[in-house]
């Protein structure tokens, strides 16, 4: 399994996604759905809600293209949003999105823009890069800075990240950067190489751990 170096750590399902894209009325409802997938004894841990997984395939998460395979003529310096796509237990497509925090964010930057410390071993070539989408301040789903492009802004708080620099906050009051989703090239698809770099909202790093564990022990 490849290792990837860490770096220090700083950061309703379609409704969530249109909310995110033009309002922020949704902010409850997404804290609500997270806390029930971090802290309730009676969650299921069924496979639409697992986060991303090695192997899964990065598909459109916007309206027009939903489920469609993210391409990389179709990325550039503005944001992409995708859901990761795995298997049922019978084999079929599945798309995880029944854990609306599994929103991801994608972005493709000219060599030698992307720098430390995102992890290079987790990029595909240095220029396409995955995070979390989901602010770590309350978990709106972040979008473009419209007024800087290649940055990103959160429509709830203005809360501000770079995804050159590991999605490190620029601004506003997310308290950590945006988690790094390893991801490699496989064939014309963008594929999940590992779990996040390190524990995106909502989690703390015990409970990320607890649940990759626990994803780990239910798939064996
Ligand atoms: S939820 Fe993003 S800045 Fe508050």
């Amino acid at each position: 399994m490849t290792r990837y170096k860490r770096e220090d750590p700083e950061i309703t399902r379609r409704k969530f996604i249109n909310t995110a894209l033009g309002a922020t009325a949704a902010v409850g409802t997404v804290s609500l759905v997270s806390a029930l997938g971090t802290a309730n004894p009676v969650f299921r841990l069924t496979r639409d809600k697992m986060p991303p997984l090695k192997g899964d395939i990065l598909v459109h998460a916007s309206e027009d293209k939903e489920g469609q395979p993210v391409t990389v003529a179709e990325l550039g310096e503005k944001l992409v949003r995708a859901w990761p796509q795995g298997k049922d237990a019978q084999g079929q497509p599945l798309i995880r999105k029944g854990d609306p925090n599994n929103v991801l964010a994608l972005y493709k930057f000219p060599k030698g823009q992307i720098v430390a410390p995102t992890n290079m071993d987790a990029t595909i070539d240095g220029e396409i890069v995955a995070y979390s989408d989901i602010c770590t301040h309350a978990g709106c789903s972040v979008g473009d800075n419209d007024q800087q492009v290649g940055e990103m802004k959160c429509p709830c708080h203005s809360g501000q990240y770079d995804p050159k620099r590991a999605c490190m906050v620029v601004g506003g009051p997310p308290p950590r950067r945006l988690a790094q989703l390893p991801i490699r090239l496989e064939g014309s698809n963008l594929v999940v190489a590992d779990f996040f770099l390190e524990n995106p909202y909502p989690f703390n790093e015990s409970e990320w751990e607890a649940r990759k564990k626990a994803v780990e022990d239910q798939l064996g």
